[in-house]
Order: C-alpha cells, then structure tokens, then sequence
C-alpha cells in the first residue's frame, strides 16, 4: 500500500517549526543605512520615507548610540550637502558633510562598523553620478574623482568605502589608492549588480540626487539582465572587492542566488527606498501587517542568499528579532 507523503507533520506546531527552520535573520546581518545634513539639532523626517530622518552631525551621534545598543553592526552613511557643483566636489574635500560626520562617529564609536557610500550624484548639480561633458557621463574621469572620494573617507574613518556609481574600473582605482596610501586593511563593499531601477524614487528626495537630465541607464544595469550581472560582479571580484552587493533585493532575488551560488565572497543586497515606504505606506493605511512583511521579506533575501542586509528597518528588526 502506498503511504501519503504527509509534509505537514513538521509543521504541526511552533517548536516543530522551529526545529526544522532552515533560515534565519540575526541582527548581526544589518546595515542601518543614514542621511545626514548640515546644521546642528536637525532631525527632520523625510516626507517619501516615514521613520528615516535627516541628521545633522550631533543628531546622527544619538543615533548611533541607540544602534550599537541595538547591537546592529554597521552603518551606511549618505551625505546631503547644502552645496554642489559640477564636479561634485563635496564628495572629496576634507570638510565634506561626511568626512566630518566619520571623524566624530569614529571618535565616540570606535567598534561601530562605518560604511561610506561613494557616490557623486549627492554632490553634483546635474545630480549624475559622475562628470558630464556635452551631455555624456564621463567614465575614467569619474572614477579618479570617486577614487578620490574613497580615499578620503578611508583617511576620515570609514572602515569599508561602498562605491555605488555602477563606472567601470572603479574598485580597481579605489583598491588601488587605499593600498598605496596605507589603507589595505579598509574593505570594499561593491554595488555590484546596481540595477537602473524605479524603486530609488524615494531616496532620491531624501539624498536630492535626482539626475537633472535623462536617467542613469548608462551606467547602472538594465533590469532585464541577469548574464550582465554575473559579469558584473566578475570583474569587481577581480578589481579586489572583498563584499558584492545586488540591489535593489526584493525583484531580484533571483540575481541574489545566482551570484550566491557561484562566488564565495559575502553577497550584500540592500532593500531600498522604494521597498521600504510600500510596506510603510501599506502599513499606516492599516493594509498589511508590518511586522509580518518585512520578517518575511527580509528572511527572503537571506534566504535567496544575501548575508549581509542593507535596510530602513535595520533598528525595528532588531528590537523585532530580540522579541
Ligand atoms: C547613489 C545611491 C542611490 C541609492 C544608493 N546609493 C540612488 C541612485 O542610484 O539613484 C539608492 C538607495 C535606496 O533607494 O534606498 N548612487
């Protein structure tokens, strides 16, 4: 007589469940991703983002206090400058929002992980992500400029510089500069595979780094491809990337368990602005059960295969995942 396959009997109750749970999400595997803004005592929500705040230098300080009480490893640090030209200057010089923000972080949280986001478009005035001329985003140009930028984060504090421009050549140019200035034990956390995608809507209110003119298509990846992704990653692993990174996660997890399954270097995936405000805004209209969705969403992307998780919700996942 043949016996019914009964897969339910492991999940007749919680302790059953637990016991044979294959994934799971620890705080340990969160980055705090974090805008920070001139001023003193500034604490200002950002409208598209509900619960993400611009902070100025002393309000980030706070901040960081309450996310190592958290017990949240790191921080991703975006800066929004008063002021921008075309050569986005304030990515680079010493007094930069973020080289300032680094230096006092660093100083009052020593073991606090500090991640830079090196980026141009929060510093250009046309809001690209490198040097245009007649209307072209300028590849080598660019990427001395975010060499540049790294190193300057490296020298401020940051413990891993993450070059989100999606130029090509850039985590050799970066590698390169840190090393032949002392810095071969900073690490670089690459975006990877970047994907041309709508659902950095909201994140480009909050960093004011929405291109000008055109879009960013030249330079980050079409959504379509995945083949283009693997090459991607490919080549930062050879330039000297020491994390990759998929982004944004939730439409791409499939990208995630590819480059999980083939390279052996911890994969990253950062659930952006856009994941995160539609679950918020579901959630303030009392659509969708919150805490439910982003368990569930963030356990997704463990479990296509990120180890690293880049989200809004890192400090309300933690006092989650702590019960
Ligand atoms: C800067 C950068 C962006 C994001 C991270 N770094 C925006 C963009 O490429 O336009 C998006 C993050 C998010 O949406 O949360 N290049």
């Amino acid at each position: 007589m043949e016996l019914i396959k009964r897969p339910r009997r492991l999940r007749v109750n919680d302790t059953m469940r637990r016991l044979v749970r294959e994934t799971r999400v620890s705080v340990d595997d969160l980055v705090y991703p974090l805008f920070i803004v001139e001023g003193r005592d500034v604490k200002k929500e950002v409208p598209s983002m509900p619960g993400v705040y611009h902070l100025s230098i002393d309000m980030l300080l706070e901040e960081l206090e309450e996310v190592q009480s958290l017990g949240i490893p790191g921080v991703l640090l975006f800066g929004v400058p008063d002021f921008k030209d075309e050569v986005g200057s304030g990515a680079y010089s010493e007094d930069g929002i973020i080289q300032r923000a680094l230096r006092e972080a660093k100083k009052s949280f020593p073991e606090l992980l500090l991640i830079a986001d090196v980026c141009l478009c929060e510093y250009t005035s046309h809001g690209h992500c490198g040097v245009v001329e007649d209307g072209r985003i300028l590849n080598d140009k660019s990427v001395e400029l975010i060499a540049r930028s790294a190193l300057s984060y490296a020298e401020a504090g940051a413990d891993i510089v993450a070059p989100s421009d999606m130029m090509d050549g850039r985590i050799g140019a970066i590698r390169r500069l840190l090393d032949a200035n002392g810095y071969e034990d900073k690490a670089i956390m690459a975006y990877s595979a970047k994907y041309a995608s709508a659902f950095y809507g909201p994140f480009r209110d909050a960093a004011h780094s929405a291109p000008a003119f055109g879009d960013r298509k030249t330079y980050q990846m079409d959504y379509s491809n995945l083949k283009e992704a693997i090459r991607e990653v490919e080549i930062d692993i050879a330039e000297g990337a020491d994390i990759v990174m998929v982004k944004p996660a939730m439409a791409y997890l499939d990208v995630i368990n590819e480059i999980s399954r083939r390279v052996d270097l911890p994969v990253a995936a950062y659930q952006v602005s856009g994941e995160y405000c539609m679950i918020k805004a579901a959630a303030n209209n009392g659509w969708i059960n919150e805490k439910a969705a982003v368990l569930e969403s963030v356990t997704a992307i463990r479990r296509a295969g990120a180890k690293i998780i880049i989200t809004y919700y890192a400090k309300q996942l933690a006092r989650w995942l702590a019960g």
